[in-house]
């Protein structure tokens, strides 16, 4: 007998032949000495008829008592049968109730805290199943960009001593008799990378102590950053739109079939190509107000009202040049206005908002010193990352992708919670 998965079986090639399934109990329903049960695994869901006369009182009986979820064996020959979930049916001739399952605790119309508390067990519904492939597909495109761009996949430390993003979003750890603190990115361990490997990237977690519940914050997320020497703000936007259309691709070309189990919208996806639109912080506070977002020129921008902004826009565009006054130290002034500095954001559209934050580095030793002291910084936390402006400085520049955000755009999910299978924000750190 032949092991197959219920993808590969569900085709008009296989009528009539045999095969055995494995998988989970999806749903259940007796009719006098039939049994029809969806059979779930990792690729679909098939309808299984099991007829007494053919496996026995004794399996029956067994099948009969079990509940949803139970992990079966079941082996039969293949029909086609419109009215079945997927088109086709098996005709059971042999059951093997591998693991059984009685009152599975999810089922429909659960609260969303307490799918939340059950996401151990609600990681198995078709929903998170499709998420999840499309965040593998994700995943694995993001590596294959970077690869074949010739990055280096590299790893910085998450013990740290030091903020990257501002110290408000620390989380600190005792550290034997000292304190650390887990990291926020990892940028500045591959910016000390570069010198040795040029163009490099990490996908790592990175933690912030975020006290705002919004539909885009997680305490601990995913974080696919990279860094390359020789690169001007433009150079890594350019790298940035040719990566995020190539995600945005595979995903349409491998995750048909999930997008569509999603609701998600693909006409929105389908037209994202290059170029993306790169428009300066100063323009878009007036296309801001244009569109009944009130803001003035310096204002941060907050979740509300990225996410007002961003409904007007079908394609990702990138925000440069903001006031230095509202980016961290580390960002390179314009030396034609040094009030601003050159950097970007890529802001996803559809009211999604901020997915990249990136830009290029200051190089020049008294540029990087005067900037740590207007911020009050103390050089000395920082000595290694003041070093690499000590020996051999060159230009760069580099981003951080928020890659939970992305899969929650892409995907068209309600809140970034949905995005990762354990979800971290200020109210849980559970299961
Ligand atoms: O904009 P951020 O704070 O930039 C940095 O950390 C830079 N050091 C990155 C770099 O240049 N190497 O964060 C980068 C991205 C954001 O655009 C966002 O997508 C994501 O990380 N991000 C979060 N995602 C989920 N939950 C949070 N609390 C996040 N904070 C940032
Ligand atoms: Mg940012």
């Amino acid at each position: 007998m032949v092991i197959k998965h219920v993808q590969e079986i569900l085709n008009d090639d296989w009528i009539g032949k045999d095969v055995e399934l494995r998988g989970w109990i999806y749903r259940k329903r007796r009719t006098g000495k039939l049994i029809f049960v969806v059979l779930r695994d990792s690729t679909d869901i098939v309808q299984c008829v099991v007829e007494k006369k053919v496996v026995g009182n004794e399996k029956f009986k067994e099948l009969d008592k079990v509940g949803v979820e139970s992990s079966i064996k079941i082996s039969g020959i293949i029909a086609k049968e419109e009215r079945a979930p997927t088109g086709y049916e098996i005709h059971a001739k042999n059951l093997e109730i591998v693991g059984p399952s009685f009152n599975f605790p999810i089922s429909k119309d659960k609260s969303d805290e307490f799918l939340l508390d059950n996401r151990h067990l609600w990681v198995r519904s078709r929903e998170m199943n499709a998420i999840l492939k499309i965040r593998s597909t994700i995943f694995g495109a993001l590596h294959d960009f970077f690869r074949e761009k010739g990055y280096y996949e590299t790893q910085g430390p998450m013990f740290v001593t030091g903020a990257v993003e501002g110290g408000s979003t620390l989380f600190e750890v005792p550290y034997f008799n000292r304190k650390a603190y887990l990291t926020q990115s990892s940028q500045f361990y591959l910016e000390t990378l570069i010198f040795s490997l040029e163009k490099v990237y990490t996908v790592a977690p990175s933690f912030r102590a975020e006290k705002s519940r919004t539909r885009r914050h997680l305490t601990e997320y995913w974080h696919a950053e990279a860094e390359a020497a020789w690169y001007h703000n433009s150079d890594m936007i350019d790298d940035e739109e040719e990566m995020t259309v190539q995600i945005v691709q595979k995903v349409l070309q491998d995750r048909k079939k999930e997008l569509k189990i999603l609701n998600r919208d693909t006409k929105m996806l389908e037209n994202i190509e290059k170029p993306f639109e790169r428009m300066k912080y100063e323009k878009l506070v007036d296309f801001a107000n244009e569109h009944g977002v009130s803001m003035k020129y310096g204002d941060d921008l907050g979740a509300d009202e990225e996410s007002a902004i961003t409904k007007n826009f079908d394609k990702p565009v990138f925000i440069t040049h903001y006031p230095i006054e509202i980016k961290p130290f580390y960002h390179r002034p314009d030396p034609e206005n040094p009030k601003v500095v050159l950097c970007h954001d890529m802001l996803a559209p559809e009211g999604y908002g901020e997915v990249i934050g990136g830009g290029e580095r200051i190089y020049k030793l008294d540029v990087l010193l005067k900037r740590l002291e207007e911020e009050n910084l103390n050089p000395e936390d920082y000595y290694w990352y003041v070093d690499l402006r000590k020996y051999g400085s060159v230009p760069h520049a580099g981003f951080g992708l928020g890659v939970d955000r992305l899969v929650w755009w892409i995907a068209g999910l309600e809140h970034i919670k949905y995005a990762i299978p354990y979800p971290r924000t200020i109210r849980r750190v559970k299961p």
